[in-house]
């Protein structure tokens, strides 16, 4: 699949903020036989959220693995002043790059930074602000992500009013604009997500979280067909 096709299929995407670091290569390769290839990487800078998470460093520590199995990273920047980071993710391997657009003074000029880059782009959204504010700022994004918990950690649960968001969002965005989830979506929600219009599915603990890598992931996958 090349990599440009992605944002097109309908996506599990693990997010390895919720892996075991000790043992994260291996992780990843699980799930890389398990036929997984999009995978999704959080950026927190401890300003925009809280947490300092994991930066460019480690993204270039496993870019080769996921890209030699012909695998894409989206790597979603929490942070504030996303546009400094656009350079040092391309050049770690990072293959799209989300920012929130409570970070940004001008979003069409954060997605002109990012393209220069030859980045993908997406525009992330959290759970305060309006589907329509988000919709009408994102533009020339390749893909929107609706929020479904307040960002920052992993395994928070998930906000219900998420369902209503995507739906309307998805009535707001022109059909070729996917919408990507990210924060609580597990089996229990994935499913109704995309009845609603999702086609993106981000997912740490439902993956991560389980003794099965490979098993947990498959059943979400599962879970959509
Ligand atoms: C945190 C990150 C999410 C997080 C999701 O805000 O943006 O990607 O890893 O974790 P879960 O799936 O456990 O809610
Ligand atoms: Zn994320």
């Amino acid at each position: 699949m090349p990599w440009r096709d992605w944002i097109r299929t309908v996506e599990v995407e693990p997010s390895i903020y919720g892996a075991d670091f000790a043992r994260l290569g291996e992780q990843l390769e699980d799930l890389l036989r398990a036929e997984c290839r999009v995978f999704h990487f959080d950026v927190g800078d401890g300003h925009f959220v809280d947490p300092i998470t994991m930066g460019p460093i480690v993204l270039q520590s496993i870019s080769p693995l996921i890209h030699g199995y012909g695998g894409v990273i989206d790597v979603h920047l929490m942070v504030d002043n996303p546009t400094k980071h656009f350079r040092a993710v391309a050049e770690a391997g990072g293959d799209s790059v989300t920012f929130h657009v409570e970070a940004v003074a001008d979003v069409a000029a954060t997605i002109r930074a990012a393209r220069e880059q030859e980045l993908q782009v997406g525009v992330a959204f959290n759970p305060e602000t309006a589907p329509d504010h988000a919709a009408a700022v994102a533009g020339a994004a390749d893909i929107v992500l609706c929020m479904g918990i307040h960002p920052g950690y992993s395994g928070q649960p998930f906000l219900e009013e998420t369902f209503d968001r995507v739906e309307e969002l998805r009535g707001l965005l022109p059909d070729e604009t996917p919408i990507q989830v990210d924060g609580g979506v597990g089996p229990g929600n994935i499913r109704e997500l995309r009845n609603r219009g999702a086609t993106l599915f981000v997912a740490a603990s439902a993956i991560f979280g389980r003794e099965d890598l490979p098993r947990s992931y498959r059943r979400l996958v599962q879970d959509l067909t």
